[in-house]
């Protein structure tokens, strides 16, 4: 695993976008794994701004969320659906055909997730993934204890995890209480990965995912075993480890 340093978030956000336009200049049709909570923010802020600059073509360029809550139409302003377009695809030369999100709406929850995973299958899999981590090392929204080896999957998100993404919804009771996520498998299966991590706050957990054992308790900690994944953290997410 590589990891770089960040200053703060800004820092990082930069750093982590220079890794994803990397990729798109060097395989303009690549599929791009994505990511949503406040994590990501900057590096598609700075995407848009390579972007608008001309130094950013995504008009080739596939994109495969890792995660949707369950019940929210795409409308709604929290769905993951209305916050790509919102912070990403509206803002760039992407083909919207090809950006893809499970679709929280689906009747058969089952046959949701089978298509999500034959779909990234028949795109040839994912070129690079991005992830954020939750405070208890989740990614996407495989939560502890999942297991290792789940493809696109429901799961019941944690009252930590509720607790967490409240904020953007009126209450705790508001937030949806299921979600499909890529599982841990589909995410290992990604030829690349980026995760990026920033605050005081996820110390501990940078500490445990990528310094600690490997368990399905801190589901991040599964990283350790890919290898090509690139690490991006601010100075305080990396205040608890020495390097
Ligand atoms: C949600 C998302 C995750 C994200 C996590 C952390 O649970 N499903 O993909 O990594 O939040 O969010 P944040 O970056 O806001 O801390």
């Amino acid at each position: 695993m590589r990891i770089y340093k960040a200053k703060d978030y800004a820092d990082m956000s930069r750093k982590a976008a220079n890794v994803l336009s990397a990729q798109i200049i060097m395989k303009p049709d690549c599929v791009l794994g994505l990511a949503t909570g406040s994590s990501p923010i900057g590096i598609y802020d700075q995407l848009i701004e390579w972007y608008k600059k001309g130094d950013l073509d995504f008009s080739e360029v596939t994109t495969v969320n890792l995660d949707e809550y369950k019940g929210l139409t795409k409308e709604n302003d929290q769905s993951y659906y209305y916050f790509m377009h919102d912070h990403l695809f509206s803002h760039v030369n992407i083909d919207v055909n090809k950006t893809y999100l499970p679709d929280g709406m689906a009747e058969n929850a089952d046959a949701e997730c089978e298509r999500y995973d034959k779909l990234i299958q028949s795109l040839g899999g994912v070129d690079l993934q991005l992830l954020g981590m939750g405070h208890n090392g989740h990614i996407g929204f495989n939560e502890p204890g999942e297991a290792f080896d789940k493809g696109t999957h429901c799961v019941a998100l944690q009252p930590s995890t509720i607790e967490a993404n409240k904020r953007f919804f009126a209450s705790a009771d508001d937030v949806p209480k299921f979600a499909y996520t890529m599982g841990i498998k589909t995410i290992m299966q990604a030829k690349k990965i980026l995760i990026v991590v920033s605050g005081a706050d996820k110390a501990e957990t940078v500490k445990k995912a990528f310094f600690g054992p490997i368990t399905p308790e801190v589901p991040a900690s599964i990283l350790q075993l890919h290898n090509n994944v690139v690490l991006v953290a601010d100075e305080a997410a990396l205040s608890k480890v020495d390097l």
